[in-house]
This record gives C-alpha cells, sequence and structure tokens, in this order.
C-alpha cells in the first residue's frame, strides 16, 4: 500500500476510537472529518485547521494535502515543505582524523536541527582534532570509539552499530580511512562499522591535494565507487593547515546535509523528466539611470512553487525579476529586471511542459528612458511621465500556436472585484488555471497582506468554475500547486 494509503487508513481507524474533542466542540460531524480523511473536497475555515487536524490527528499541512483530494494528495503530503528527509532518521557518523574534523560538530548540529538522531563514532585519530567530549555533547549521544569494549561488545556492538542506522556518513573521510575500506580492513571499530555496514554510505573526503591525487587514493577512490559507496566532495580551494590550494577540501556541512537529504528522500517525482517554466518577482521599469517603476512583489510564492516543484522531480527554469531572496535549490534561475527581458527569457526556455507565470510584471513602462538624470527645474512643478504598456507574457505563451506548454497557470493579483476580473484573465490569455488573490493591502491575510508576506489566500479559477483555498503559508499553496500539476501532467 502507498504511504498515503496507509495513512488514510491509519487516520480511520484512528478517527473511529478517537474522543473528538476540538473538533465535536466546534461543531464538527464525524462524516465531515471521513470525507476530509478520504481526501473529498471540502472548505476548511482558516481558524480552524489547527482544530481538525488535531481532531484526525494529522498535522496542519498533511490536512491541507489531503483537502487538494485523493489522487493529488499522493504527492501533495511529500511535497509539503518544512520537512527534511533526514528527520526521524538514525545517521551514524564515522569522524576520521583530520583536519576538517572540525567541521563536523557544526554537521552535527545540522543534521539534528532537521530531526536526525546523529550517532557519533571517532576513530584514534579523530580525537587529536577534536574532543568526545563536543562531540558527544552536541550529538546528544555518547562516543563509540573503541572496537575491543567490553561492555558494547558483549553483544557484539560494532556489527550492532552498523546495521541499527540509516544512513552512515564518513566525515571527514581520510586517505587512510578510504583506503582501509577499499580494502577491506577492520581494524578498528570505524573500519570494522563500515565493512559490516548495511545502510547505505556517504563520505566526505578531506585531505591534502597530493593525498587526493596520489595513485593509490584514486585507486581506493575508484574502488569505493564501484562498491557503491556515496560521495560528496572534496571540493577546490585553500587547505586549512598549509595554505596550499588545491581539490581536497572537505565539502561544506550543509552540501553534507543535502547529500544525505537527498540519499534518505523517497518523495514521489511524479515530475521526473517534465520541463517546468515558472517566473517570479517584480519587474522594474527604468525612467531614468537611477530611477524605475516597481511593485512590491517580492517573488517568495513564485519561487516557493518553483521548490516545490523541483521537489517533485521537475527540470524547473525560473525567470526572476529583481528580488532580495535567495535562489531556490534545484532549479536553474535566469535573472532579469524588466518586463521584456523577462518575456525573452521566459520564451527563450520554450517548449516546456507548463509555465507558471507568479511574476508580477509592471503593465506599463516609461515611453521612454532617460539618458541622464532628469533634473528637477525650479518653479515648474514636476513633467508628467509618459507611459506605454508592456508585452503581455501570459497571454503571449498561452495564446502561442506552436509553443504553448500543455499547462499554463497564470497569477492575478487583483484589490477589488477578485472573480469577476480574474475569470475575464482566464479566457483573454488562454490559460488553463489563473491564480487569483487579493492583494489589498487591507486584505486581513497574514497581518501585512499578500505583497511581501508569508502567507496567502487564492481562489483558483478554471473552466470548471472557482475553487476557494483556505488562507496558508506560501510554501503550502506552493506545494499544492505542485501536486496540481503533477496530476494534470501525469
Ligand atoms: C595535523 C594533521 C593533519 C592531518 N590532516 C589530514 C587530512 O586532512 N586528511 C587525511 O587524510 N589525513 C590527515 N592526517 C593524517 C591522518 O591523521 C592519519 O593518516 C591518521 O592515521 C588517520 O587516521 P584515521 O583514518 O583512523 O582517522 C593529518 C595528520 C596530522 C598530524
Amino acid at each position: 500500500m502507498s504511504d498515503i494509503g496507509k495513512f488514510v487508513e491509519e487516520r480511520l481507524s484512528a478517527l473511529k476510537k478517537r474522543p473528538i474533542t476540538a473538533a465535536t466542540e466546534a461543531g464538527l460531524e464525524r462524516s465531515y472529518l471521513r470525507d476530509l480523511i478520504v481526501g473529498k473536497k471540502q472548505t476548511i475555515r482558516a481558524d480552524m485547521i489547527e482544530k481538525v487536524a488535531e481532531a484526525i490527528g494529522a498535522t496542519p499541512q498533511q490536512l491541507i494535502a489531503l483537502q487538494s483530494g485523493e489522487a493529488p494528495a499522493r504527492f501533495a503530503e511529500a511535497a509539503v515543505a518544512g520537512r527534511s528527509p533526514v528527520d526521524g532518521k538514525r545517521v551514524l557518523l564515522i569522524i576520521g582524523g583530520g583536519i576538517a574534523a572540525y567541521k563536523c560538530l557544526d554537521l552535527i548540529r545540522r543534521l539534528r536541527e532537521r530531526g536526525a538522531a546523529v550517532r557519533p563514532v571517532m576513530t584514534r585519530a579523530a580525537a587529536e582534532f577534536v574532543t568526545p567530549l563536543s562531540v558527544g555533547a552536541l550529538a546528544a549521544d555518547r562516543v563509540f570509539s573503541e572496537l575491543f569494549d567490553r561492555e558494547d561488545e558483549q553483544d557484539v556492538g560494532h556489527i550492532r552499530l552498523a546495521r541499527e542506522t540509516d544512513l552512515i556518513v564518513v566525515a571527514p573521510a581520510t586517505a587512510d580511512l578510504m583506503a582501509k575500506m577499499a580494502a577491506g580492513l577492520a581494524n578498528d571499530l570505524a573500519s570494522a562499522i563500515l565493512l559490516a555496514a548495511g545502510a547505505p554510505v556517504l563520505i566526505a573526503p578531506a585531505m591534502n591535494p597530493h593525498m587526493w591525487t596520489h595513485p593509490a587514493t584514486r585507486r581506493s577512490r575508484e574502488t569505493l565507487k564501484s562498491d557503491g559507496i556515496h560521495f560528496i566532495g572534496p571540493n577546490a580551494g585553500e587547505m586549512a593547515e598549509s595554505g596550499e590550494a588545491g581539490v581536497g577540501r572537505m565539502a561544506e556541512p550543509l552540501e553534507i546535509v543535502v547529500a544525505a537529504e537527498t540519499l534518505l528522500d523517497t518523495t514521489p517525482r511524479p515530475l521526473t523528466g517534465k520541463r517546468i517554466v515558472v517566473t517570479s518577482g517584480p519587474t522594474h521599469e527604468p525612467i531614468d539611470p537611477v530611477r524605475y517603476i516597481a511593485n512590491r512583489s517580492s517573488g517568495k510564492q513564485g519561487h516557493a512553487i518553483a521548490a516545490a516543484l523541483a521537489r517533485l522531480g521537475a527540470d524547473v527554469r525560473l525567470v526572476s525579476g529583481p528580488v532580495t531572496i535567495a535562489d531556490p535549490a534545484g532549479v536553474t534561475v535566469t535573472h532579469v529586471e524588466t518586463a521584456r527581458q523577462m518575456k525573452d527569457a521566459a520564451e527563450a526556455l520554450l517548449p516546456a511542459d507548463a509555465a507558471i507565470f507568479a511574476a508580477a510584471v509592471a503593465d506599463w513602462r516609461a515611453a521612454t528612458e532617460a539618458d541622464e538624470k532628469m533634473k528637477k527645474e525650479g518653479g515648474k512643478g514636476p513633467s508628467s511621465l509618459p507611459l506605454t504598456e508592456n508585452p503581455d507574457i501570459l497571454a503571449g505563451i498561452g495564446n502561442h500556436q506552436k509553443l504553448r506548454p500543455r499547462l499554463v497557470i497564470g497569477f492575478a493579483a487583483e484589490t477589488d472585484k477578485l472573480i469577476e476580473h480574474g475569470t475575464a484573465k482566464l479566457k483573454r490569455k488562454g490559460a488553463d488555471y489563473i491564480v487569483a488573490n487579493d492583494v489589498s493591502p487591507d486584505s486581513g491575510i497574514g497581518g501585512s497582506g499578500v505583497m511581501g508576506g508569508d502567507r496567502n489566500r487564492i481562489t483558483l479559477l478554471s473552466s470548471e468554475g472557482a475553487e476557494e483555498w483556505p488562507e496558508m503559508s506560501k510554501d503550502e499553496v506552493a506545494a499544492r500547486l505542485a501536486a496540481l500539476v503533477a496530476e494534470r501532467l501525469a
């Protein structure tokens, strides 16, 4: 049975036994809750989401995912942002004796803050570089280092350590440890565990560039790769100890975490092989070399959509206007300034399977762009600023004869008559869906309004009508929209 199938089944049986306190107090019927669990479309008031989630023993994110219907929920649950694949997993961290051992302290912290339980094993040499006290304190576990430990070996502790884990990470992996692994030696606790390992092994080599390029290390590398050992790094750069530069620096702790997450990630990837173009952020339309016309879009919603699609395996091409947030992980980004640049960049990325136009593109630009800074002329008052219309990127691609993607989704930011204006756009722009949102500052959404804020409440318009989604975080809107895309492109 699929994970979601199991989840639904468990929730249903829990519901039968459960005194549904918070929800029954609020007048919610058991049949209503049952419908929610099996994914029948229901509307939940935003202020009830937590109570309803509690009543069915789910997280608010799972509840929102379930609401999107049984099929997309299969993907939506996995795509809901914020949960790392290492969450709840046991990671055995073997620390080798190299200068980079100090980075393992940060690595332990990063893994633990993502919910992993970290069990540290140190080689004798590692204890020359970092103290078992720091390692144990950060891992909140005892540090294992001796193979011939009388207490641990009463029940063959090294085999237990090797088997009772979801992932083994070796960081830093010294030249010595790599050679031992390649040769199948098992003369200390670390190498014995690695020989008995059943879980995937990820190693982060760190050594002097001469050691890394030595034929002996090269042979170890080849052998380990063909044995199915996963590598992260080493990176090029300056060596901590010698001021020498070259390849041999250990990957940074966050890079190691991402590699661990990738190995442990069991998320379904229904969008693998699909190319999706996403636009995000505002555009800046120059008036003169120092002034421009802009809007309050932060890019948070478009970037979150790009990230959610990438998590489902899509090859995401993001065209971003000027924003102050980071590029989303796993997404190829083209940075542009103006509407015309955004149009050219988006069109150059076609053909694509789907396109989502979340950018707040300026409707107008200055009719002429002054080469010099425009001057204030005393006594004359402000000069008028003639405007001209920008190209409509959504309409151009939505109505394109040859290159229209199979699925086209546009956004409509409105401050009044949301549904009327959004529905008109749906037809005029050749979109399959319009995501309409009320961007007036007093919309009551997330305190500060939608533009620039972290929350959103959207109405999804299509030829089938209008579907109101409850207020949720922009990440959750993105996950649900990505699930819809996966369903439509399936
Ligand atoms: C100051 C110092 C720094 C070292 N740094 C490294 C290193 O970065 N990478 C490496 O492979 N060996 C390094 N070594 C050598 C290892 O500590 C040595 O090979 C040791 O036997 C490795 O033991 P282990 O693989 O059991 O941890 C270093 C040695 C010293 C004294």
